[in-house]
C-alpha cells in the first residue's frame, strides 16, 4: 500500500488539538494527498518516535509540537532555524527527502502576526503578562528580538521560580532589559499598561475564577487571552465590560499554523487556502 505524505502534532494530550482540522483543511483546498494526524506520546515515547523519523521510509515530512515537548524535542533535531534557537523551543519541525530535522518556532512571529492585524504596535507600549510556561517563552522573545519594542515588559507568575529560571535562561540569548518580575498582580500596574496578555491556562474552564481584579481593566488596553477556546474566557468578558479592546488566542492559532504549514510545503499559502483554515478553526469551535 502506497504511504500517503503524513504530518501531525506530538504533545500530550492532544485531544483538543484544533491542528488536524486546520491542517487538512488547507491540504483539501490545495487538492494535495496528504495527511495531518494526532501523535499522543508519553514522555518515553518521545526518543523512539524520533528515531523512527530518520528512517527512509518513514512517510513523515513534518511534525508540529506542543505540551509538553517543546524543548524536549530540540537534542533530536539536526538544525534550529534562527528564531527558534533563540527561543529555544520547537513547536514545528520540517523533515526533508533524506532525513534531516530543522526545528522552528512559529508561536511567537504567530502571535506577532495577530497584534499587527489588530493594528496593536507594541513600540513604547507599556505590555503585563500573566503567566510564564512555554507561550511566554515564545511572545518574550518575539517582543524582545523586534525593533519595535515596548517601554517595559512586566511579568507576573504563580510561581516566581518559574518566571526567574525563564527570565535567566532567555536573556542569555534575547534582550531581556525591559522585562521586570513582579511578585503580585498589583505590580503589574495594568491600570497604566497599554496591553494585558494572559497567557496561563485560567479560563479554559468556565468555572475559573478571574485573576486580575476588575476595576485594573481600563478602555485604554487591549487584553490579550492566549485561550481559543471558551472564545470569551471571563477575562475577556469581564474586560470588555469594562471597555477594553480584546483579543482571543483563534488567530495566534491560526498564523502558527499558516507559518507552520509554509515550512513544511515551502510555499507561501494564498489567501484562499488561508481562508479555508481559518474557517475550518471558526467552524470547530461553534461545533464544539
Ligand atoms: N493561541 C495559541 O496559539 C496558543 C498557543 C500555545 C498555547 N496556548 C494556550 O496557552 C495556555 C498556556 O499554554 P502554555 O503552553 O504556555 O502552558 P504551560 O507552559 O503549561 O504554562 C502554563 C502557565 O499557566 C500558569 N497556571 C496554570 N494554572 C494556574 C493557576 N491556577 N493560577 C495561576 N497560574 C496558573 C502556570 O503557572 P505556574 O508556573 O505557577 O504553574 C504557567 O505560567 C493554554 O491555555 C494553551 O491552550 C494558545
Amino acid at each position: 500500500m502506497k504511504n500517503v505524505p503524513t504530518y501531525g502534532i506530538i504533545g500530550y494530550p492532544l485531544s483538543h488539538s484544533l491542528s488536524p482540522v486546520m491542517h487538512n483543511a488547507a491540504f483539501e483546498a490545495l487538492g494535495v494527498e496528504a495527511i495531518y494526524k494526532t501523535f499522543p506520546l508519553q514522555d518515553d515515547e518521545v526518543e523512539v518516535f524520533f528515531e523512527n523519523l530518520r528512517r527512509e521510509d518513514s512517510p513523515i515530512f513534518g511534525l508540529n509540537v506542543t505540551v509538553p515537548y517543546k524543548e524536549k524535542v530540540i537534542p533530536y533535531l539536526d538544525t534550529l532555524a534562527p528564531f527558534a534557537k533563540r527561543a529555544m523551543a520547537v513547536n514545528t519541525v520540517v523533515i526533508s527527502q533524506d532525513r534531516k530535522l530543522t526545528g522552528y518556532n512559529t508561536d511567537g512571529p504567530g502571535f506577532l502576526a495577530h497584534l499587527t492585524e489588530l493594528k496593536f504596535d507594541p513600540r513604547g507600549k507599556r505590555v503585563a503578562i500573566l503567566g510564564a510556561g512555554g507561550t511566554t517563552r515564545a511572545i518574550l522573545t518575539v517582543l524582545g528580538l523586534i525593533p519595535e519594542k515596548p517601554e517595559f515588559i512586566k511579568i507576573y507568575n504563580r510561581t516566581i521560580s518559574t518566571v526567574e529560571g525563564l527570565i535567566r535562561d532567555l536573556e542569555q540569548r534575547v534582550d531581556m532589559s525591559n522585562v521586570e518580575i513582579v511578585s503580585s498582580i498589583e505590580d503589574l500596574d495594568i491600570e497604566l499598561a497599554d496591553l494585558l496578555i494572559n497567557t496561563t491556562s485560567v479560563g479554559l474552564n468556565p468555572r475559573d475564577p478571574l485573576l486580575v481584579p476588575e476595576e485594573m481593566l481600563h478602555s485604554n488596553l487591549l487584553v490579550y487571552d492566549v485561550i481559543y477556546n471558551p472564545a470569551q474566557t471571563l477575562l475577556l468578558k469581564t474586560a470588555k465590560k469594562m471597555g477594553a479592546k480584546t483579543a482571543n488566542g483563534l488567530e495566534m492559532l491560526f498564523y502558527q499554523g499558516v507559518l507552520a504549514f509554509q515550512h513544511w510545503a515551502n510555499v507561501q499559502l494564498d489567501a484562499d487556502v488561508k481562508n479555508k483554515m481559518r474557517q475550518s478553526l471558526r467552524e470547530a469551535i461553534q461545533n464544539g
